[in-house]
């Protein structure tokens, strides 16, 4: 097929040309921005899910549906080679001037002004992010250099501006996993501030499974102030709308078969389908795309995964946890109990259970129930047994 047409999305954060599913997701957005609108309180969202189930493509929609509505949308890529405060510090700045131009800025606004350079002076004193801020800093506001104390002031301090202005503000922040215990705790705080004032300004975030915890971990009332929705694969339904959609919009169709056995390969894991559908779409010839293109299809999927996805993942552990993990892929892609693995091993659980534990941590394994854990992508027991002998090391020396 015409490879200039090809539709499909197979990169992080990319936005889909057919969003699957999701609806749940973005209707609680929606009525998160109209509660807020309206001077009710409503709590704020962080969308949790493994790598690659489209947490940053929900949150640019999220985006999407706050400008949509008016709202002054800002959003932000949390990383541990960041500061934190230096980039809220601007992302605040942007929101303010957003809210109405420097020229139409009320009494209210322009305190806000003063409040958010307070606040960029202190977190960042060489005044690199004041651009736009055309005031005097307030001083006694958001300068106390201690982020718990000066976050709630400057979000209270937009939120009063963006009230005065009839406008609302939502901070987008991705990877929030990133975020160090005493900054979740002033985001909580901060949040907590906004939400005692009614004030039209909330946040929502995008991070791996391990954030309900940390947030709880950071401050008890941050399971009040927030839902963790959990988004993961898509439904045999949304896997074939993933698949059929982006090809009709390009007049291209699929047999009924072929888009099942996408779904099969895939198990509705919402990067693999982009990535199968590109593969397909390079390799046939005609629409309708066939179930015998599928198959031909399959193996440039697995070499295309085998070579980007999986081995990235596998170059970063250990061999331990390479032999842990191939003992688990012996056992099959279900999920396996801690102990089985172990005996494979020829060890305790005991013995292995720090190991099994950063496997979690590092978002190779996932904990299904108490006991178990399961791969967090599909096919990847099949890799291992492909790629890596018992002992944790390549299989096929000329990999390396
Ligand atoms: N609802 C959906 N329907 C169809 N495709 C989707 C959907 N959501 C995401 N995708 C596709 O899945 C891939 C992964 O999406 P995204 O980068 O948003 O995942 P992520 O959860 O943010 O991953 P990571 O944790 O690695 O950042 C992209 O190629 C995107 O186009
Ligand atoms: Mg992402």
């Amino acid at each position: 097929m015409d490879e200039a047409r090809n539709p499909y999305t197979p990169n992080a954060g990319s936005p889909p040309r057919f969003l699957a599913g999701r609806h749940e997701e973005l209707e609680g957005f929606r009525i998160l921005l109209q509660r807020l609108q309206s001077g009710y309180t409503e709590q704020s969202l962080i969308v949790t899910g493994l790598r690659g189930v489209g947490k940053t493509v929900l949150l640019g929609r999220y985006r999407q549906i706050a400008l949509d509505m008016d709202w002054v949308a800002v959003d932000a890529e949390v990383s541990k080679a960041t500061p934190f405060a230096p980039q809220i510090a601007n992302l605040a700045r942007r929101a303010l001037l957003q809210i109405s131009p420097a020229a139409r800025w009320s009494a209210r606004v322009k305190q806000a002004a003063g409040i958010v350079k307070s606040f960029s002076l202190t977190m960042q004193p060489d005044g690199a992010i004041t651009a736009g801020l055309d005031v005097d800093a307030q001083a006694g506001i958001a300068d106390s250099g201690e982020l718990a104390h000066d976050l709630p002031d400057l979000f209270e301090a937009i939120g009063n501006a963006a009230h005065d202005s009839g406008r609302g503000v939502v901070f987008l922040f991705d990877e929030i996993q990133f975020l160090s215990k005493q900054e979740l705790e002033a985001l909580v705080g901060a949040i907590h501030r906004t939400v005692q004032r009614q004030l039209p300004i909330t946040f929502a975030g995008a991070g791996l499974p391990q954030i309900p915890g940390l947030a709880g971990d950071a401050k008890s009332y941050a399971e009040r102030l927030f839902r963790f929705p959990m988004i993961g694969e898509l439904t045999a339904e949304e896997a074939v709308e993933a698949i059929l959609q982006p090809a009709i919009l390009e007049g291209v169709l699929y047999d009924y078969e072929a888009a099942q056995a996408i779904y099969a390969y895939t198990e509705g894991y919402p990067y693999f389908i982009q990535e199968f559908g590109k593969a397909v779409w390079s390799y046939a010839s005609a629409s309708p795309i066939t179930l015998a293109d599928v198959l031909a299809a399959t193996p440039i999927v697995e070499s295309v995964l085998d070579e980007s996805f999986f081995r990235t993942r596998v170059q970063r552990s250990t061999v331990e946890e390479l032999r842990y993990m191939r003992a688990m892929a012996q056992l099959g892609a279900e999920e396996q109990k801690a102990a089985d693995v172990a005996m494979q091993l020829g060890k305790t659980s005991e013995q292995v259970a720090p190991l099994r534990a950063r496997l979690i941590n590092k978002g190779l394994l996932f904990t299904p129930r108490h006991g178990y854990a399961k791969f967090t992508v599909p096919q990847f027991d099949k890799f291992m047994r492909r790629h890596m002998t018992m002992d944790g090391i390549s299989a096929n020396t000329d990999d390396d």
